[in-house]
């Protein structure tokens, strides 16, 4: 089976336990990703880690999950968020939110201007998730670059070419191969701000080549850091296929689409686990792990676990048919769509709607010289 994935290119069929293999990391024990919490844990998507236990022990906790603003963002963009905010509200971490405007530059075909529109736009949806603004620092690489292009560059000089070439395969131009010394400045970010402390980085898997260079660094000691953790995500599939939910291929959800056109959507692409024909589908039932509808409920849309139990047993069993089962799904994604949106529509002017979520001018200084500047 032939799989690549790497922080700008996934493909093939996943094999997300061959991944944990290649990259050094461990699956999740289940006591594990129930004191998570979550759906997203105890259903597992969030499926293996580094760390997570010395997170969940610590008396200092603070989830770092960020954004390239690459597009407008769908489903399986924003889950990770409300994941942080639901550890914000259950485990009082702080949250930092880095937006990667640079990368994006450097990795798609788009301008400044258009990168900058999506940025205004993903602030919005990430500021309509509903942190907790005390506790909440929304970092942009451009407009923050007092803080990040120098805590950037005093870990670029402990990056190799080799670790980083080895780590991301050979980057296309020097932007990217400068870049993993940038997310390593977000990643380490609420250390050198209020100290070592223990650290989560919930995130997509094909992310935690960026969360093993933070922790080589954070290795070599030289600042007050501990090794961030990871937690490791399977993608959100594609409505109409297994491969992950993109903008660019197959049929995604985004936050902005119109309630109507989602039923619509679901109803035409989803790709279901039902049977060819009603009858053969009443005898010998659907099959809920190849149904995309019953993966959005399992992964997030259905927090309910007997209700989810139920849906199971019912699809399993042929009572539940995939047409049935699509509009159970789409009411519950268009619930939270709607929510979502209200918030979305609910904010004013954005530079006054970000500014309690800035770095204060004490932090930018905290952050500056835990770096020796
Ligand atoms: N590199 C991520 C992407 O391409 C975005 C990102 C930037 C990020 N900084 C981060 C993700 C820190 C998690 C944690 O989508």
């Amino acid at each position: 089976m032939t799989q690549t994935v790497t922080p700008y290119h996934v493909s093939g069929d996943i094999d997300y336990e061959r991944l944990l293999d290649d990259f050094g990391a461990d699956r999740l024990p289940d006591a594990t990703q129930e004191r998570l919490g979550h759906p997203l844990a105890r259903r597992d998507v969030f499926y293996a880690g580094r760390d997570v236990e010395r997170f969940l022990d610590a008396d200092e906790r603070s989830v770092v999950t960020g954004r390239g603003p690459s597009g407008p963002m769908h489903l399986g963009h924003v889950l990770p968020f409300y994941f942080a905010k639901h550890l914000q509200d259950a485990f009082d971490a702080t949250v930092y939110v880095p937006l990667s405007d640079d990368e994006k530059y450097y990795a798609k075909d788009q301008t400044y201007p258009e990168t900058r529109d999506y940025l205004r736009d993903n602030l919005r949806d990430v500021l309509a998730v509903g942190f907790d603004p005390e506790n909440t620092r929304i970092v942009v690489d451009t407009d923050d670059a007092d803080v990040v292009y120098p805590v950037a560059s005093a870990f670029a000089g402990d990056i190799t070419h080799n670790q980083m070439t080895a780590t991301y395969g050979d980057p296309p131009n020097v932007g990217l191969a400068f870049y993993p010394a940038v997310q390593t400045a977000h990643l380490l970010l609420p250390q050198l701000v209020e100290g070592a402390h223990a650290t989560l980085v919930p995130i997509a898997v094909d992310q935690d080549p960026h969360v093993r260079v933070s922790r080589d660094v954070a290795a070599k000691a030289k600042y007050d850091a501990s090794k961030p953790g990871a937690l490791l995500g399977k993608f959100l599939p594609s409505l109409d296929g297994p491969g992950k939910m993109s903008s660019s291929e197959g049929v995604a959800i985004h936050l902005d689409d119109d309630p109507d056109a989602v039923r619509e959507k679901i109803a035409s692409h989803a790709y279901t686990g039902g049977r060819a024909t009603v009858a053969e589908h009443r005898e010998k039932g659907g099959v809920p792990e190849e149904d995309v509808p019953f993966q959005y409920l399992q992964a997030f849309f259905e927090p309910d676990d007997d209700r989810l139990r139920d849906i199971e047993a019912a699809y399993r069993a042929g009572e539940l048919l995939s047409g049935e089962l699509k509009e159970l799904a789409a009411d519950r994604i268009v619930e939270f769509l709607r929510a979502h949106q209200s918030r979305k529509a609910d904010l004013g002017a954005l530079d006054a709607e970000l500014a309690p979520y800035r770095l204060t001018a004490d932090e930018r200084e905290r952050a500056r010289s835990a770096v020796g500047l």
